[in-house]
């Protein structure tokens, strides 16, 4: 079983003596683990001696209205997954622990990047994301961090503040793990009825589809009009849409696609919408050669 540590300084009392010998992973997560998490652990296991994984349900990325008070809180559960996939600790601190101030008066993201996508819909979410993350790259000191693939606008916002506040942690971002039925996994499905849990998978089908599309051809109008149309497809298959739309693999705007697919880069369609209680996101990559 791995040891649970709730408070900073025992946690680090035991990495210190540690970290100079050994490659310390840590896998930050918001708990309610499921095989997507566990695939996170597996991958750190073989970037790392040590892996540590932090379960804090972080109330400052949450805005008002959202599910902060509901979000399911399952840490003996969780910990007992994380002992058939060899975790070693678990890092779940109170909120006291973790703000001595709420809110935080520091924050360390800014720029076009938090405020698109996830970020306009979810005002403020990534300055929460942005100061749990880098106070859990402070408490742990990670020689290497995973995060999912899933959680694509975040990846991106964590891989920028690593370069520019120059933390020396190594980010791997590891595959969306889905369920049989190309459902991407997430805590969050389980706020879905039995009905929706059917519908759902459409979501990842409009995706390949739309991404299929975009590979055969090359013309810039044409990219707006499949992207219409896949809305209209999602719209009318039940879901509403937060944003669907197809960026580079930095989040930029599309404005030439015939360039870039002469380049070789790829494309992301990008895609969070809404199937009853839970708002499902939803990636898929685009590559051309
Ligand atoms: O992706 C998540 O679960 C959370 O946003 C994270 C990275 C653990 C920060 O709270």
């Amino acid at each position: 079983m791995p040891t649970i540590y709730h408070h900073i300084a025992a946690l680090q009392d035991t990495l210190k003596p540690l970290r100079s010998e050994q490659r310390i992973a840590l896998v930050p997560t918001m708990g309610n683990l499921h095989d997507g998490h566990l695939e996170l652990v597996k991958m750190a296991k073989q970037q790392a001696d040590i892996v540590v994984v932090s379960i804090f349900v972080n109330p400052t990325q949450f805005g008002e209205g959202e599910d902060f008070d509901s979000y399911p809180r399952t840490l003996d559960e969780d910990v007992a997954k994380l002992a058939t996939v060899g975790a070693d600790y678990v890092f779940a601190p109170s909120i006291d622990e973790m703000y001595p101030v709420l809110p935080p008066p520091t924050s360390v993201l800014a720029g076009a990047i938090t405020t698109q996508l996830c970020g306009q819909s979810r005002p403020g979410h990534f300055d929460g994301v942005g100061i749990v993350v880098s106070k859990l790259f402070n408490i742990v000191q990670p020689d290497v961090a995973i995060f999912g693939q899933k959680d694509y606008q975040q990846l991106a916002i964590i891989k920028q503040l690593v370069r520019d506040l120059s933390y020396p942690i190594e980010i791997v971002g590891a595959p969306i793990v889905r369920a049989a039925d190309g459902l991407a996994l997430s805590s969050r499905n389980q706020y879905l009825s039995a009905a929706e849990r059917q519908m759902a998978p459409i979501l990842h089908q409009e995706l390949q589809r739309l991404a299929q599309q975009l590979m055969a051809g090359n013309d810039q109008h044409e990219l707006k009009s499949l992207l219409a149309e896949t809305q209209t497809r999602i719209t009318d298959a039940g879901f509403t849409i937060d944003y669907l739309d197809v960026r580079t693999e930095q989040l930029d705007a599309v404005d030439n696609v015939k360039s870039l697919k002469e380049n070789n880069q790829k494309l992301m369609i990008l895609v969070a919408a809404w199937l009853g209680r839970a708002r499902l996101l939803d990636n898929e990559i685009v590559t051309f050669n």
